[in-house]
């Protein structure tokens, strides 16, 4: 699946724009402030129905203008298919799929899937957990229908669960109440975390794989750090290293979390809310064995997002329908040799849309039919 042509009005800077895509590399050369990332934008439009970069829709209209459209025309294995959008200030963002309108935006989700990455995703592996956490679940929830129904029972049972704590005293209608949360956390929690373990490995690989092809030697690995100790035994330790098969069974993990609730329920009553589970957990990222987050140089960081995020792509992919990739400014911090290693990878693995202030380095191609695009103050003329 990839994006044969974009069309923008007055979307950004851009009056009119109609571009013809490659289905391999696409690259956008251009200064600053010159609509590269608008570009992205616009595609994100077209598969989620919202700006990936974060912009409310009012914004992204061109200054002066009451409203903004994006189109585009999707290649698959079936019949190309038509997207529209159209926003109106004040009013409504209608979508068209081969000119029948979306009763739901929703309804979009799937038709065309995009992989963002731009350079604030370093924050992956410098930041906290909850950072690593979301780029998990929001790649499940994209794939797997039935995780985005555990991740959100999970939560509520999560935030009953913790009222219940607060409120506790130490008498039979308390415990009572929190019991039947503690139910359901285990319940939707057990499932949260075995669909998180059944697709690490799969993730994992890819990381590496993307790793090594990006920056050479250095070896990438992705270990879940559970809250939860899933290894034998009874240890209050989390679960160190790749976790066996045995752990990736939901009945064995709700085993484990409860045992781990029961033992830390005195300090639960006592702090008020639940300290073990899913929403604790950590995917830590290792290089050459060493957490990242505690010792990695800005480069490091930047190679190893990168290479997150094309893991997420290729899990994404897992089904074959394909999945186009965003990569806004990311050549920036890169050396000559890991951004043409970068970029002859992209162009090789499926459609990705490349922005970037310099050109690239030499005797890079891009894989076949590669394109280059040169844009300067919202005009964009293929090279
Ligand atoms: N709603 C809008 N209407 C008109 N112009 C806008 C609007 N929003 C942003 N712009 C301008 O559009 C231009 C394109 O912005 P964009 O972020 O796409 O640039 P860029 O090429 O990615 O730049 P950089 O290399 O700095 O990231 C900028 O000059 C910006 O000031
Ligand atoms: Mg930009």
């Amino acid at each position: 699946m990839w994006l044969r042509t974009l069309r923008l009005e007055n979307f950004r800077n851009y009056e009119r724009l109609e571009l013809e895509l490659s289905s391999s590399l696409n690259t956008f050369f251009g200064p600053n402030g010159s609509g590269k990332t608008s570009i992205l934008e616009a595609v994100s439009f077209l598969a989620v129905a919202r700006s990936l970069r974060g912009s409310g829709d009012s914004e992204v209209a061109r200054w002066g203008e009451a409203g903004f459209g994006v189109g585009g025309e999707i290649v698959s294995d079936g019949p190309a298919r038509s997207i529209t959008l159209r926003y109106a200030k004040g009013g409504t963002k209608d979508v068209t799929v081969d000119g029948e309108p979306l009763a739901k935006l929703s309804n979009l989700v799937g038709v065309l899937r995009v992989a963002w990455f731009c350079p604030e995703d370093t924050w992956i592996t410098k930041g906290g957990p909850a950072a690593r956490r979301k780029l998990v679940d929001l790649t499940l929830c994209q794939i797997d229908r039935p995780y985005l129904a555990a991740l959100s029972n999970y939560r509520r049972a999560l935030r009953q669960r913790n009222e219940a704590l607060l409120a506790w005293t130490p008498d039979e209608e308390s415990e009572r109440v929190v019991e039947v949360w503690t139910d359901r956390l285990i319940e939707y929690g057990s499932r949260v975390v075995a669909t998180r373990l059944t697709m690490l490995p799969r993730f994992s690989e890819a990381v590496s794989r993307f790793q090594k092809l990006v920056a050479g030697g250095d070896e990438l690995t992705l270990r879940y750090k559970g809250s939860v100790a899933l290894d034998a035994g009874r240890g209050g330790a989390p679960a160190e290293g790749p976790p066996s098969d045995a752990a990736l069974d939901e009945d064995l993990v709700a085993e484990r979390f409860r045992d781990a609730l029961e033992r830390r329920g005195d300090e639960e009553r006592r702090r008020g809310y639940t300290v073990v589970g899913p929403h604790r957990d950590d995917l830590e990222v290792l290089l050459n064995g060493r957490v990242l987050r505690s010792f990695g140089s800005q480069g490091q960081h930047r190679t190893a997002a990168i290479a997150l995020k094309l893991g997420e792509a290729a899990v994404l992919d897992t089904d074959g329908h394909g999945v186009v990739v965003l990569l806004d400014d990311i050549l920036s911090e890169l050396d000559d040799r890991r951004a043409g290693a970068l970029v002859e990878l992209v162009g090789g693995h499926g459609q990705a849309l490349l922005t970037s202030t310099r050109p690239m380095p030499d005797g890079v191609v891009g894989g076949e039919p590669a394109a280059s695009f040169r844009v300067e103050a919202g005009e964009v003329v293929r090279q």
